[in-house]
């Protein structure tokens, strides 16, 4: 539980600063000097219960996904003991609970930004002008002002923003040119996407769902495990399209409506030499967080355990049956009998 409680206060103070780039509060500024600053109105500015419960969510879904997959690919390849079907089943329930939590969020969030950081709002639905009755555009690319490849459901962008036809969604003609962010498309599709995996994400979970209340099974078709195989991929764009909509959304204001990113650039010259630091640091990261498990798992087929050692997995479920050496062992969850073959 203090893990729990530790990672969600980390992840809101981190988020909280970037809620205040989007919603900048709790500072007095004169003469382009900050004079006071209230911290606690910094910390809780407008936008961060929004953007803390969204990216709280992303990360238990980028989480659960990303190891529900690790497994989702060992039972694809035909290993269905309980260790595996365990390893899927307990990270995919906690992601498939966050997604639908997720998608009723990012709903909330939206109407939010179209009040609060309207002109975002525009980009990321391609609305030009002022307008009531604003279409909803699903996909297209934006060239001299027309948009192409793209379907248009009529008015739906002003009830998802107003829960009417008649709501005015305001337009980025709304500000002088120089104030728009330039990469109005990858604003637009990059939100299209995220919207995209997040109901993919939803209907994967909710398949699981139907399947366990029916069958009290997990789905263990192929048709079902390659998607739940790609899930955690899935789950990993959509929070990296989120990023690109917040920060390129933003643009050109670093701080919203009071700094430019062209007045933030630093002019330190040491930034080549800490990229290249950073660039070589997660290079070695990546290297040793892909070898490592590649040897470990090399050497577990050269020697591979018995089968009941290789159930006792450090920090696993106790063993379904009972040890010679004691009294037998209480199943941490109901034995096949009562989930069938392929209950977990
Ligand atoms: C399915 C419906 C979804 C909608 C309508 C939605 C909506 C939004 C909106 C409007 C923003 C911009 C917030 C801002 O600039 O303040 C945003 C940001 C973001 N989204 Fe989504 N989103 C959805 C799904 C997802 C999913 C599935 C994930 C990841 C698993 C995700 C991860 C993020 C992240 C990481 C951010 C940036 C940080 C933040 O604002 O919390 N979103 N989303």
């Amino acid at each position: 539980m203090p893990i729990v409680v530790a990672g969600v206060l980390g992840a809101m103070s981190v988020v909280a600063a970037n809620s205040w780039m989007n919603s900048p509060a709790g500072y007095t500024l004169r003469h382009g000097k900050i004079t006071s600053v209230d911290p606690v109105s910094v910390f809780f500015n407008a936008s961060t219960p929004y953007e803390t419960a969204h990216m709280v969510l992303a990360a238990y879904m980028v989480t659960g996904f990303v190891v529900a997959g690790v497994y989702a690919v060992g039972l694809l390849r035909g290993r269905r003991d309980r260790y595996h079907r365990l390893g899927f089943a307990v990270p995919f329930t906690l992601a498939g609970l966050a997604a639908p939590l997720q998608v009723m969020m990012g709903d909330i969030i939206a109407r939010f930004i179209a009040h609060n950081q309207p002109v975002k709002f525009a980009a990321m639905e391609y609305v030009s002008r002022t307008t009531r009755d604003a279409p909803e555009w699903v996909g297209g690319v934006l060239i001299n002002g027309h948009v192409y490849f793209g379907a248009s459901i009529p008015a739906f962008d002003s009830i998802l923003a107003g829960f009417s036809p008649h709501t005015r969604v305001i337009g980025w003609d709304s500000v002088p040119a120089a104030q728009r962010p330039a990469l109005v498309t990858l604003i637009h599709l990059s939100f299209d996407l995220m919207v995209g995996l997040g109901f993919f994400l939803f209907a994967l979970a909710a398949w699981q769902g139907w399947w366990w209340w029916f069958h009290r099974r997990l789905l263990v078709t192929a048709w079902f495990l390659v998607p739940a195989a790609l899930s955690g991929v899935a789950a990993v764009a959509a929070m990296e399209a989120g990023w690109v909509v917040t920060e390129v959304g933003r643009q050109p204001w670093i701080v919203y409506r009071v700094m430019l990113v062209s007045d933030a650039v630093t002019p330190s010259r040491g930034v080549p030499v800490t990229l290249g630091v950073i660039l070589a640091l997660y290079a070695i990261l990546t290297v040793v967080s892909i070898g490592v498990p590649m040897i470990m798992s090399r050497r577990w087929r050269q020697e591979p355990p018995a089968e009941e050692e290789a159930e006792q997995v450090p920090y696993g479920p106790p063993p379904a049956r009972a040890s010679p050496a004691g009294p037998p062992a209480r199943p941490a969850v109901p034995p096949a009998s009562s989930g069938g073959p392929d209950g977990p």
